[in-house]
């Protein structure tokens, strides 16, 4: 399946992708999520899998970051986002992704990348590690409200 950079058309199918991924995540969120990435090509950057009868499959987001934990170099590139659609899963195109995210990220002078995946998370962290990924540490997170 052909692997490319999100392509202007590409808007709604990326939606229903991110909706799919993060499904708790208003939409209006998502979207406001989606302009700030188009605006800040330089830091940011979207690869799709494009389905050969049309739409997508699959997408990747990466980012830079300041640091990550457990990495070596500062700053690194960060996977922001990575899934395809059920149907297409176990087939390569997940590592197609990455593939192109990775690529992405050497063409900036980056010599790490980092990402995260939900602690119960097996296929996340299963796919990450086989696409040579090592887990760096294991976060838990707090919330208090101020009164
Ligand atoms: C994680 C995800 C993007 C992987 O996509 P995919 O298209 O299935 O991945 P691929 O088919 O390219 O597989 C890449 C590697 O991971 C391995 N892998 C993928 N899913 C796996 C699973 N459930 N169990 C074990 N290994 C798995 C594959 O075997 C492959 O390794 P190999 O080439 O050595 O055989 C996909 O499962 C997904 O969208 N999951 C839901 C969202 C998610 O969890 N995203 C990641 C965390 S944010």
């Amino acid at each position: 399946m052909q692997t490319c950079p999100i392509r202007p058309a590409d808007h709604d199918e990326w939606l229903r992708l991110r909706k799919a991924l993060w499904a708790d995540c208003a939409i209006e969120t998502l979207n406001e999520e989606m302009a700030d990435i188009l605006g800040d090509r330089e830091h940011q950057a979207v690869f799709v899998a494009v389905r050969p009868a049309g739409g997508l499959g699959g997408f990747v987001e990466v980012s830079t970051h300041p640091h990550a934990i457990g990495c070596e170099t500062r700053p690194i590139a960060y996977i922001e986002g990575w899934y395809v659609d059920p149907d297409l899963r176990g087939t390569g195109v997940g590592r197609g992704l990455v593939a192109a995210a990775e690529s992405w990220a050497r063409s900036k002078g980056f010599d790490e990348m980092a990402s995260d995946t939900l602690f119960d998370n097996e296929a996340g962290l299963a796919a990450h590690r086989a696409c040579g990924y090592v887990v760096t540490g294991r976060l838990i997170h707090f919330r208090k409200r101020l009164g």
